[in-house]
């Protein structure tokens, strides 16, 4: 099978390919304009640099490779840059969606994996979030995505020929379990990423934007999902699409830790009590947001490898880690070589 991979060198798009490369079983090309990924990140397949917003270059690509299925990541992901830059979210998320649904549509694609977000939900009534819940994002990148879905949605109402999976992510955390990549956003706001960060010494604190939430410990309680294992449900949904029709489902395990658990999980992995501050809560947070994943598990037999609080920050902190220890070896590496290239000049 041939299979396009949008966002392919990003933090979830990385794992992705992994699985797809380790099963042996597709031919993958991968797209990605390295705006926050990383080649290297890229274990497996052919990799093209590119925008998607570059017409011309992706409707070649698309005639070139004849692609029976993409996965669709790439995008913007900050919320607050979208709140102070809309535009640039609904050109790279849903404008390049529409595009490339359209190619996908000329060219006969018939199964799209599209990476949605828990972000569609806004400030969710329940604790609960089942596919069903009323949707109500809260901000430009929330809308960016849910627009992306409704078009989608629209499209395989028309061509019957065109199939989706809507896959929405809750929080994805850790890094692979065998260490090799990891998540390399820059400046993420996401808290474990942060408080392994705060960890290995690259940031001094980590805040808190509120205790005083209708929570356990007053701290916001979110459903934090192993990057492998919300990687396998791609795999799943797409083996799920050769005989079974289009769906949305949410990628999460149905519980949740709060705010000051995470820290302290990572704290003891770490053994660095690193600093906390608590600060003003942030519009539009929810006290607590946890997927009902059941729907995902019941339809695809997904089964969920890593859903332990511990390990997520384990792998957190060893990615950050060992990145941090080939940062400094190559600052030394870089100090070594420019002496010995002065004590060269001064032996000439
Ligand atoms: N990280 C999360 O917790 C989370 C939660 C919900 C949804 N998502 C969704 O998952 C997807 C992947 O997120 P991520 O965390 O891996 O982010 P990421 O930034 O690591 O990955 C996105 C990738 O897309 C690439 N990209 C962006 N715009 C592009 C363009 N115009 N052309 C080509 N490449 C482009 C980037 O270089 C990057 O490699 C996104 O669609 C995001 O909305 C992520």
């Amino acid at each position: 099978m041939n299979v396009l991979v949008t966002g392919g060198a990003g933090y979830i798009g990385s794992h992705v390919v992994k699985l797809l490369g380790e099963s042996n079983n597709y031919n993958i090309t991968v797209i990605d304009n390295l705006s926050t990924g990383k080649e290297d990140a890229v274990l497996y397949g052919d990799f093209i640099q590119a925008n998607l917003a570059d017409n011309f270059l992706m409707e070649n690509i698309f005639k070139e490779k004849q692609f029976d299925a993409v996965f669709h990541f790439a995008a913007s992901i900050v919320v607050p840059e979208s709140i102070e830059n809309p535009l640039k979210y609904y050109l790279n998320n849903t404008v390049n969606t529409i595009n490339l649904v359209n190619l996908c549509i000329k060219y006969n694609v018939s199964k799209f994996i599209f990476s949605s977000t828990a972000a569609v939900y806004g400030e969710p009534d329940g604790t609960t979030v089942k596919e069903t819940s009323m949707t109500n994002p809260i901000n430009p990148y929330g809308r960016s995505k849910l627009m992306s879905e409704t078009i989608i949605q629209d499209t395989a109402a028309a061509d019957k020929d065109f199939k989706y999976v809507i896959l929405r992510y809750f929080n994805a955390a850790g890094s692979d379990i065998k260490g090799r990549i990891g998540h390399s956003f820059p400046d993420a706001t996401h808290l474990i990423k942060v408080a392994a960060e705060a960890a290995v010494g690259k940031r001094d604190k980590v805040y808190i934007f509120g205790d005083d939430y209708d929570t356990p410990d007053g701290t916001g309680i979110r459903d934090y999902i192993h990057v492998d294992d919300l990687a396998d449900a791609h795999i799943k949904a797409l083996e799920y699409l050769e005989a079974n029709d289009s769906q949305i489902f949410n990628c999460g395990y149905g519980q949740g830790y709060s705010v000051k658990q995470v820290i302290k999980t990572m704290q003891e992995i770490s053994e660095n009590e690193f600093k906390v501050e608590i600060i003003e809560k942030r519009p539009g947070d929810p006290a607590c947001v946890i997927a009902d994943n059941s729907k995902i598990i019941k339809k695809t037999g997904w089964k969920p490898m890593y859903n332990n609080l511990e390990i997520i920050c384990r792998t957190a902190f060893e990615w950050e880690r060992n990145s941090e220890i080939l940062v400094q070896a190559q600052k030394i590496g870089n100090i070594v070589s420019e002496s010995r290239n002065e004590s060269l000049l001064k032996g000439l």
